[in-house]
């Protein structure tokens, strides 16, 4: 990895396989040159046309890393601020350039105002991921307000449409994939419910024909958890252009004299085909995005309540669901909602961090010690930044809820988001969470956020629109503080299922809950969505009792697509049949021996459940010595049934063993991805593990 200073305006970002080639011209424009595979470096030049006519400029039709809003440009643009007087445009000049390590950071400067930027990318030992930012900076006394402060522009590089895939996903429902060609005029992917949500991802992913292994993909993922868009344009002459970052509705950030602001990141990358794009990305954010007490460490196999008691815990059912789960190989025991307050359903008790006496008379410890003898760890659901108006905290502070006096409220599941940019507010959160992890043995926090903003009045604020931002920049303090003081806690963010599991959320909390529908079948498709720029360690994946939402499916075929994430258990146990609970433990002992491999290897994607009706989902660890493959499906047509199982991603030379057909085979690497093995799925629910070991 090298970041080439070419002397002449130009900087060439050199990654394993890429090139990302950006410079300055000689009016001091930032400018965009290339992104796709290397070149000889001589030939990196900086064109200039001069105006098509009046109505189409240079400037407008200038490929820029970062837009500033003025002149002739009218292109949607990265930057737009305020100055004092009232000036609304940005006119920069370049200032120089510096290469600190593995970081190039371009700076510039408004030609007469006190606001100077930065571009900064940063290059990493491996792969061809490279990460970018803009920092902001007021060099003079007086506020500058930004309406528009975007993380990163990009600009593809072929005049032919390109097709994006995002995810169009519902509580429920989340990251079903959706691909969208764009011709002319925009696509926009956004949240706008103050989290990034469920509905698109914070990402953007182009192509024009690419497959799981061929075909450039472009790709970039934002670091942030609040209000994002990703915008995507195509102009007259066929050029694609990207902006991603914090969307600019409702949004507004006032930098004042002397003071600094760097946007949220972009991961971004170019490769061969999808499937190296999600593994490039798996890797490299366990490498160098999760939170690292963490990063490199194995997650446990955990139970949790939520489905079998919901709100009615207590001691004694606790411990017997505990009991059962420890007899089943669970490593941590997770308390779902419901043991504090007055939380006897979703109508009262959010903000009363304190144990419900009712349902544990002698407080927390009782059962946590209980969990500890069965030789568990303990973990307990929180949902920090809510508050019901049937609380004790809300009547003690009806105004720390975000509010306009003028008007009513709206409850969703009955409850208020709580403005988390008040001071006093982020540390009533803190020191109660704080206080329930000091008092007790406690290893684990499932971060919960059920409903999005409304009523968005905060007038604790100078600029009330910059309340999105520091909503989700005082979440992140709290968990890091957290993290900081319980450096052997691991946190989870979950929001109705999925719906903060962006590259933000997990730079600082372990894991995602990934959806509330444990279905089965749904999992199938939910879960490729999640693989694509998310890493597989992060998602939590649980057996429950939603066996199908149209036919029961079995606790094996439940077992198998779950074993695909960080596997857990949340089905209600007393119900189950001893063959059940058997099935179970055969289950977890199995995933107990390939989870590094599913944890921490390389996905290959090889069968699609939507598009091929039998989903064919392979982890290879990276001496390619081992591999897990997990065949199922739905149910088969009768022409469908009979298929070569062909491999991917091992070692054309090593011989591996596995068992299959009730046999034990060994088999060359080459042979495996090149010739594969016969098989006939047949009838419903079909379910495979293939393990296969390297033989010396
Ligand atoms: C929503 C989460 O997604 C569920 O897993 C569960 O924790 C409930 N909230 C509890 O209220």
């Amino acid at each position: 990895m090298k970041i080439l200073d070419l002397k002449n305006g130009i900087f060439v970002l050199e990654t394993e396989n890429t090139h990302y080639v950006l410079g300055v011209d000689k009016n001091g424009y930032n400018r965009h040159i290339h992104w796709g595979k290397k070149c000889d470096v001589k030939d990196y030049r900086i064109f200039n046309w001069g105006d098509e006519n009046s109505n189409h400029t240079t400037l407008d039709e200038m490929k820029q890393e970062c837009t500033a809003f003025g002149q002739t440009m009218y292109r949607e643009c990265v930057l737009k601020a305020t100055f004092p007087d009232g000036c609304r445009e940005i006119n920069s000049k370049f200032i120089g350039s510096k290469i600190e390590g593995s970081t190039l950071t371009l700076t510039f400067s408004d030609k007469l105002y006190s606001l100077e930027y930065d571009l900064s990318y940063t290059l990493y030992d491996k792969g061809d991921i490279i990460t970018r930012s803009i920092t902001v900076r007021n060099t003079g006394n007086e506020p500058i307000n930004f309406e528009h402060l975007y993380s990163a522009e990009f600009t593809l590089p072929s005049i032919k449409p390109y097709k994006f895939r995002n995810t169009n996903g519902a509580w429920g429902g989340e990251f079903v994939e959706t691909e969208s060609c764009l011709d002319g005029g925009s696509l926009v992917f956004e949240s706008r419910k103050g989290i990034s949500g469920h509905n698109n991802s914070p990402y953007f992913i182009a192509h024009q024909d690419a497959d799981e292994k061929c075909g450039k993909v472009y790709f970039g993922s934002l670091a942030y958890s609040g209000n994002f868009k990703v915008k995507a344009t195509r102009d007259l002459y066929g050029i694609t252009r990207i902006i991603i970052g914090m969307n600019d509705f409702d949004f507004g950030y006032t930098l004042g004299g002397g003071e600094e602001f760097t946007t949220p990141a972009v991961h971004f990358g170019m490769t061969e085909g999808f499937g190296e794009m999600s593994r490039q990305m798996n890797r490299f954010c366990v490498d160098n995005v999760l939170p690292k007490q963490f990063n490199d460490k194995i997650l446990p196999v955990l139970y949790n309540s939520w489905e079998a008691t919901e709100f009615n815990v207590s001691v004694e059912g606790q411990t017997k669901l505990a009991e059962l789960a420890a007899d089943m190989g669970v490593e941590l025991f997770v308390m779902d909602d419901g043991w504090f307050g007055a939380r006897n359903n979703d109508r009262a008790g959010l903000g009363d961090w304190y144990v419900n006496k009712e349902k544990f008379p002698n407080g927390l410890d009782e059962l946590i010690q209980n969990v500890n003898n069965l030789g568990m760890d303990f973990g307990l659901w929180v949902e920090p930044e809510m508050v019901n108006p049937d609380s004790d905290l809300f009547r003690a502070h009806p105004e720390w809820a975000y509010h306009y006096d003028t008007r009513e409220a709206c409850e969703l599941r009955h409850q208020l988001v709580l403005n988390m940019t008040r001071s006093d507010v982020q540390e009533y959160i803190l020191n109660v969470l704080d206080k329930l992890l000091t008092d007790h043995n406690i290893k684990y926090i499932k971060w919960d956020m059920n409903r999005p903003f409304s009523e968005t009045g905060a007038e604790n604020l100078d600029n009330p629109k910059m309340l999105y931002y520091l909503h989700t920049k005082a979440v992140y303090d709290i968990v890091d503080t957290l993290k900081e003081r319980h450096p052997d806690v691991a946190i989870e963010s979950c929001s109705s299922g999925g719906g903060r599991s962006d590259l933000g959320a997990l730079t600082h909390y372990d894991q995602a809950w990934t959806s509330d529908n444990t279905d089965g079948i749904d999992r199938m498709t939910i879960q490729k969505g999640y693989s694509l720029l998310r890493p597989t360690k992060t998602m939590r994946a649980w057996v429950t009792d939603i066996a199908g939402i149209n036919k029961p499916c079995s606790l094996d075929f439940r077992f198998n697509i779950a074993m695909q994430g960080a596997l857990g258990v949340g089905g209600n146990l007393l119900n189950y049949s001893k063959e059940d609970l058997e099935i179970c433990k055969k289950n977890i002992a199995l995933y107990k021996e390939i989870r590094d491999i599913v944890q921490f290897g390389d996905l290959y994607r090889i069968l699609d459940a939507d598009k091929d009706e039998v989903l064919m989902n392979q982890y290879v660890t990276a001496d390619k010595s081992r591999s897990v493959a997990f065949i199922a499906a739905r149910g088969t047509r009768f022409y469908k049934k009979r298929l070569p199982l062909t491999f991917d991603g091992l070692d054309e030379n090593k011989r591996y063993s596995f068992e299959f057909w009730g046999e034990k085979h060994t088999m060359s690497g080459s042979y495996l991805m090149n010739v594969g093995i016969p098989t006939h799925i047949h009838g419903a629910y079909y379910n495979k593990i293939i393990v296969l070991e390297e033989v010396k």
